[in-house]
């Protein structure tokens, strides 16, 4: 075609495919070139605002490591992330949430009753719950793999005084598809914004919290694996989750219980001798 018009170029590229392109590859390349030409025509991009959104992709190119991928947070903060989980997450589950860039691979086994804390400061949580299928039938030997921030809200890949499997832990339900562990209250924190997602944030008057979370990926044989994260309902960000991962059923509440009540079979039973603070989260997974 010679004749590429602003109106028609996106037909023109479509002709342009090979006879042999797999279907799909056609059709999200299709309708992605579509979606960018009406993006273009529909704000009148300048030249300008064309060069500075090809200069924030370098950037994300230059910066972007096996331990930050800021690509993948540009997807975060603009919520595709969470539209493509809550696409295919199903309603008869547990909703999935952001997997984030922090989870680390080989996590350390933790037992049941095992504690995450160690000696680190701040609040005790104690976090129980059982892993069950749709129809209520427990999942026992279901594997839950647990992570979060320390006390200074930065994950252990982050930080150069943590050793890397801090604040990880691979926990096996027991047949009934129970887990119980302990470790700190997480806390609220920021997503990396020294990057160019940090000025997109900017530009747009965002901040960059997440509210606390705890993460988990819990999975089963004959189950879909499911990546999910637990929040408690007094977070100041809930509603406001910088990558757009609360989902109401997410939401837990952390009861506070007086010091003498610490069961037994924990790895702090004995040990704790001010209030701490409990929450109860039961996972649902749907079969694979
Ligand atoms: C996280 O929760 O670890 C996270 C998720 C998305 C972007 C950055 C961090
Ligand atoms: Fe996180």
């Amino acid at each position: 075609m010679r004749n590429v018009t602003k109106d028609n170029i996106t037909d023109v590229f479509a002709s342009y495919f090979g006879e042999d392109t797999d279907p799909r590859v056609r059709e999200v390349l299709v309708a992605l070139a579509r979606h960018i030409h009406d993006f273009a025509r529909e704000v009148n991009l300048t030249h300008d605002e064309w060069r500075k959104g090809l200069e924030m992709l370098e950037h994300a190119g230059r910066i972007t490591t096996p331990e930050r991928n800021e690509f993948v947070l540009f997807s975060d903060v603009l919520g595709l992330s969470s539209l493509v989980d809550m696409m295919h997450s199903k309603p008869e589950a547990t909703s999935s949430s952001v997997l984030g860039p922090f989870h680390v691979s080989n996590p350390p086994p933790l037992a049941i009753g095992g504690d995450m804390k160690r000696d680190f400061g701040g609040p005790v949580l104690l976090v129980d719950g059982q892993v069950r299928d749709v129809d209520g039938t427990p999942i026992g030997g279901a594997t839950l793999d647990i992570w979060q921030t320390a006390p200074n809200g930065m994950y252990s890949s982050q930080d150069p005084d943590q050793d890397i499997h801090s604040f990880h832990g691979l926990m096996t339900t027991d047949n009934e598809g129970r887990f119980a562990f302990t470790t700190v209250r997480p806390v609220e924190y920021t997503v990396p914004a020294d990057g160019p997602v940090g000025e997109l944030l900017n530009a747009a008057g965002r901040h960059p919290w997440r509210p606390s979370h705890l993460h988990y990926i819990c999975s089963a044989e004959g189950y879909r694996s499911l990546v999910t994260e637990v929040f408690p309902d007094d977070d100041p960000y809930l509603d406001q989750d910088t990558v757009f991962g609360v989902r109401d059923d997410l939401v837990m509440k952390y009861v506070e219980q007086p010091a003498d009540s610490f069961p037994e079979g924990f790895e702090l039973s004995g040990k704790v001798d001010e209030p701490y603070l409990k929450v109860t989260f039961d996972l649902i997974l749907a079969k694979g």
